[in-house]
């Protein structure tokens, strides 16, 4: 396919500023594009999409929600029946860490936060040791989701690993929920289908406008019991979209044309490993698919310099994270790696101290 520059290609702060394609826009405008008003369930394009994503990922049913965070919530929310609970999760879930404190608002719930002892993703053992069962001891707050996140800072999740979480998941009666934000790319990457994946879950949340293209948007899969329930929890919390039809059938679009240009911006992740790997730059973790996070703390390297050092090669950088998607021109990731490396030359005299936990997002107010 033709390389079109648009604004996002130099843009790596994250996946979410791809912008919409052509026919992504055209799709939104098309006479095609019903107009029904989706809180009544009355929106023919949207009712598709939600059947598209349910049918790829082998699910009785999709709901559409104006965002990943949205999703996730509301999902966490309708499997958590009554206080006191507590989820599970890994220490770097989004779910945990960038959802505004929602578990605890939404679902009144606690976190059991897990360290993976292998420092690359959680294992059921990792789990076990976390876990706090129903066993009517009234100083805890038992388990009763466990969530997932595939991909977690761009890394893979091991298929066999979550089929024995999976598995454990079911033998405890607990309820499994992923964060699949970025499933789409642990596919391309791995080849294991959606429906795979997905089949261990009870719930899942996949979002559109992560590195698809989609402007808004994502979709949360389960039973139809399930999404009816979430859909309650999504109206609560302001998240009814009337005419959706148009968002809806943008983000359709954008799985049929830009889900195979993934591979795109994963070769770019990769072929940043062996610039960093060639210059001794360290990695924070394995880079599996679209993400790369630099080692900062480790090398010494300070990012507000990083991001300076953009602005002087016209690129726009955040943290220690640089996020590739398919709208990156091959220009502007050259560029990228002169930033980095005039970076990591300055610390070599200007050795940076980094103190507390490296955070991925910096919104100005
Ligand atoms: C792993 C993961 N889950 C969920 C979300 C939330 O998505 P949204 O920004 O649409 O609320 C993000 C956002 O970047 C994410 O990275």
């Amino acid at each position: 396919m033709p390389f079109t520059k648009t604004r996002a290609h130099n843009e790596f702060r994250s996946d979410t500023f791809t912008v919409p394609t052509p026919s992504v826009l055209a799709a939104g405008m098309a006479s095609t594009t019903t107009l029904g008003d989706a809180v009544y369930n009355e929106d023919q394009t949207t009712l598709a999409l939600e059947a598209k994503v349910a049918a790829i990922t082998g699910k009785e049913s999709g709901l559409f929600a104006v965002s990943g965070t949205l999703s996730n919530q509301i999902a966490i929310r309708t499997h958590l029946l009554q206080p006191p609970h507590s989820v599970l999760c890994d220490h770097r879930s989004h779910i945990y860490i960038d959802e505004a404190g929602g578990l605890a608002t939404l679902s009144q719930a606690m976190v059991s936060p897990v360290r993976p002892t292998n420092g690359i993703y959680v294992t059921l053992e990792d789990l076990i040791e976390n876990y706090i069962p129903d066993h009517g001891d009234i100083h805890l707050a038992p388990t009763k989701v466990v969530s997932l996140e595939n991909t977690c800072n761009g890394i893979v999740m091991p298929l066999d690993e979550i089929k024995r979480i999976s598995a454990w998941c079911k033998e405890e009666g607990l309820k499994l929920h992923l964060d699949g934000a970025r499933l789409w790319n642990a596919h391309v990457a791995t080849g294991i289908s959606m429906r795979e994946y997905c089949s261990y879950f009870d719930s899942i949340s996949l979002c559109l406008s992560k590195s698809l293209g989609a402007p808004v948007g994502s979709v949360l899969v389960g039973t139809k019991q399930f999404t009816c329930k979430a859909n309650h929890f999504k109206k609560q919390n302001g998240g009814g979209i009337r005419q959706s039809g148009i968002l809806t059938a943008m983000a359709s679009v954008a799985i049929d044309e830009n889900l195979p240009q993934l591979a795109v911006a994963q070769a770019y992740a990769k072929d940043m490993e062996r610039f960093l790997e060639q210059h001794q730059i360290a990695l924070e973790w394995p880079v599996h698919t679209n993400f790369v996070f630099i080692d900062t703390k480790k090398m010494k390297m300070s990012t507000d310099l990083l991001e300076e050092l953009g602005k002087k090669y016209d690129v726009n950088l955040m943290g220690n994270r640089i996020a590739f998607h398919f709208q990156n021109s091959p220009e502007a990731v050259e560029n990228v790696k002169k930033a980095v490396l005039e970076c990591y030359q300055d610390s070599l005299t200007n050795p940076y101290d980094v103190r507390g936990a490296l955070r991925t997002y910096k919104i100005d107010n």
